[in-house]
């Protein structure tokens, strides 16, 4: 295996701020469960750490799926202003309480090893990272596989959406949630949107979008966790649009981050070592 040593600038970690503090608020909707021991054994939590308070739900940050025993692929929102002494991978149960924690050695956004790679972005926000894990995460279970069907032929089709966070009643969940959603093509999407908030917007083919009726939202701590195709990775929770209205719009749509657009980087960054210098 090749070692990269990747320089990110120091002055990104020295600059990043300790006061991150994740209001969690995830999966919300009528079809929203809680999910059975060992039917997600791949998700991981990123926590925030807090010696004073170390409380598994007011910590949680962002859900993650492992793609290797020691690569967690998640949103970039997820890790950015954020210092990796001051995060850590919760991975093993169901339940947030009964995880056990993992130290991180490096994480990478798309942006940042674009730069490194010297590739101009053809899109500002690209919300995907790589975090790599000190040690193995133990334990039988098998991994999250990157799905390789192109969003394009899943549309009208439902995806399986998985996180923590906070439940139908707004109360945070310390156990896994789980729905359903379709997804819809980039013209329904922005239609969807454009009925809901009156503006246009653009969906390009780096997001796709998903949408469940009378409705399934994801929330902050939902966000970074995985969009499931038959089983396997076909996207990242981004954003839930349009922001403003209120939770129960029927024309609110799931944002998610397409996986196919950045097969490449996520490939890069397994074979690869981003080290924080
Ligand atoms: C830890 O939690 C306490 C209580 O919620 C808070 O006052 C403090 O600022 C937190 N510290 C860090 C480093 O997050």
């Amino acid at each position: 295996m090749e070692f990269i040593k990747f320089l990110l600038l120091a002055v990104c970690a020295i600059i990043c701020t300790q006061c991150n503090f994740p209001t969690v608020n995830a999966l919300i909707g009528s079809e929203v469960r809680k999910v059975q021991p060992e039917e997600f054994p791949f998700l991981a939590a990123f926590r925030h750490v807090n010696l004073t308070d170390p409380h598994p739900t007011r910590n949680h940050i962002c859900t993650g799926s492992l793609i290797t025993r020691s690569h967690v692929l998640s949103a970039a929102q997820c890790i950015e202003n954020r210092l990796i002494s001051q995060t850590v991978i919760a991975h093993g149960s169901n339940s947030l309480v009964y995880c056990i924690e993992y130290r991180i050695q490096w994480w990478i956004t798309y942006n940042q090893w674009s730069l490194y790679m010297n590739r101009p972005l053809e899109f500002v926000d690209n919300d995907v990272s790589v975090t790599k894990l000190w040690t193995p995460v133990r334990g039988e279970f098998h991994l999250a596989q990157l799905s390789t069907i192109p969003t394009t032929h899943a549309i009208d089709d439902h995806i399986v959406l998985v996180g923590w966070g906070v439940n139908n009643r707004r109360k945070i969940s310390r156990k896994m949630l789980s729905s359903v959603a379709k997804v819809k093509s980039m013209n329904e999407c922005q239609e969807l949107i454009r009925q809901a908030s009156g503006r246009v917007t653009v969906i390009r083919e780096n997001l796709f979008c998903t949408h469940n009726s009378p409705y399934t939202l994801i929330k902050r701590g939902d966000f970074g966790g995985p969009v499931l195709y038959f089983n396997n990775i076909i996207g990242i929770n981004k954003e839930i649009r349009p922001e403003v209205l209120n939770d129960y719009n029927r024309l609110k749509v799931n944002i998610h981050t397409n996986i196919d657009y950045y097969r490449d980087f996520i490939t890069h960054a397994l074979e690869n070592n981003f080290l924080l210098v």
